[in-house]
């Protein structure tokens, strides 16, 4: 079992990853000292495959456990399932000694996390991401929240859990195009980081997807770093952790022009090709770099129907991007591995041209 330390001074916590770890987590719970009034918030279909191994394993380190059972999907965070949690908190008399587990993907563990964070003003929180994208992305970071009126995180809190623990065992089970989604964050790890987490990325992108053990977790280790030591520097997104968002302005566009028929990780992948193009039609990115860096996302199968979208919408959606300051779209761009450039500014004639350029990317 390897240990990542995201050092955020009185809001620190450790990043466990490993095999077969989940059995470890009693041990780790009463190490930390935890409170021993757990409810597990966890997604259904993560409890059925796992057949009460959850239930079995947080009981023997609670005093008291209760298991909330979480419908999968998008829709489960709403206002609607955020009260029924703080109903059965409250029906099962619970305190401020509560320990809330989720145990799930990036939905549980944003609904599940908002729970912990303003359940009377904050009660402990542990993450147990089960899909890819959790696991190297929504897990880590502190950001938390529901959906409000068909509007994607738009209530939420920052909210550090007491420790992520990632076992990739329960990532046997995840489907392929999940697998596809999380590998979409861990393209968008290679470009932050350096040209050899990107070459190893490069070479092993399919065996990650297929769930190659050595390489997957790796893959996690690598990218959960790089998450942990952004975090540490910014823990609100206020400068740095910007860099997280590469390809994410774009990536929002295409999710919502398609109403979210499209995994979050691929909208990433798309608008990582969008980005690396914007920066060498802004001539930042040199011709000759820009078709080795294409190699990557292109690696990764992305649907269709994202080259049928018209510009214009996609426009229109990126200027209402909460990001956004003054009516300006602010994208992350780079100009080498490594290399990211922050708020920078594009006409729209150069913003369709990159639009333009992945959607040719995408079909070849
Ligand atoms: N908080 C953050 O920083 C952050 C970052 C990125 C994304 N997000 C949020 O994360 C959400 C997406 O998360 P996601 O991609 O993990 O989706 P998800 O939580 O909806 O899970 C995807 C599917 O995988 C299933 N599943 C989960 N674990 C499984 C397993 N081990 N085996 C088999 N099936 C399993 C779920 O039941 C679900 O059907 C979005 O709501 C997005 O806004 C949050």
């Amino acid at each position: 079992m390897k240990k990542i330390y995201v050092d955020l001074k009185s809001n620190s916590y450790s990043i466990f990853v490993g095999h077969s770890i989940f059995s470890l987590l009693p041990e780790i719970l009463a190490q930390k000292k935890l409170n021993k009034n757990i409810l597990v918030v966890v997604d259904a279909n993560v409890e059925k495959l796992n057949r009460g191994k959850i239930k079995t394993l947080i009981s023997a380190a609670a005093d008291k456990h209760n298991v909330y059972l979480l419908k999968p999907g998008e829709n489960s965070k709403s206002y609607t399932e955020l009260n029924k949690i703080y109903s059965f908190l409250l029906d099962n008399n619970y305190g401020r000694d509560t320990l809330i587990i989720a145990v799930g993907g990036g939905v549980t563990g944003d609904l599940a996390g908002y729970s912990a964070a303003t359940f009377m003003r904050g009660v402990q929180l542990v993450h147990i991401p089960t899909t890819l994208l959790a696991a190297v992305d929504s897990s880590i970071g502190g950001k938390t929240g529901i959906n409000f009126e068909k509007k994607k995180n738009m209530i939420g809190s920052f909210y550090q859990p007491e420790l992520v623990l990632i076992d990739t065992e329960f990532l046997e089970t995840l489907p392929k195009d999940e697998m596809v989604s999380g590998a979409g964050e861990i393209v968008k790890y290679a470009y932050l980081s350096d040209s050899n987490f990107y070459s190893f990325i490069l070479e092993n992108i399919s065996g990650i997807i297929s769930g190659s053990n050595k390489q997957l977790e790796k893959a996690i280790l690598n990218s959960v770093a790089i998450k942990a030591a952004v975090v540490s520097q910014d823990e609100k997104e206020s400068g740095l952790r910007k860099i997280l968002n590469l390809g994410h302005t774009f990536a929002h566009a295409l999710e919502t022009e398609l109403n979210f028929k499209i995994k979050h990780g691929q909208a990433v992948t798309a608008g990582v090709i969008a980005a690396l193009n914007l920066s060498n039609i802004l001539n930042l990115l040199p011709g000759r770099h820009l078709n080795n860096l294409l190699q990557l996302p292109k690696k990764i199968v992305l649907p269709r129907k994202l080259t049928g979208l018209n510009n214009e919408n996609l426009f229109r959606i990126m200027l209402h991007d909460k990001k956004n300051r003054n009516g300006k779209i602010k994208f992350v761009l780079l100009s080498e591995v490594g290399n990211l450039l922050l708020d920078v500014e594009a006409d729209k004639k150069y913003v369709f041209k990159a639009l333009d350029k992945m959607k040719k990317d995408i079909t070849c």
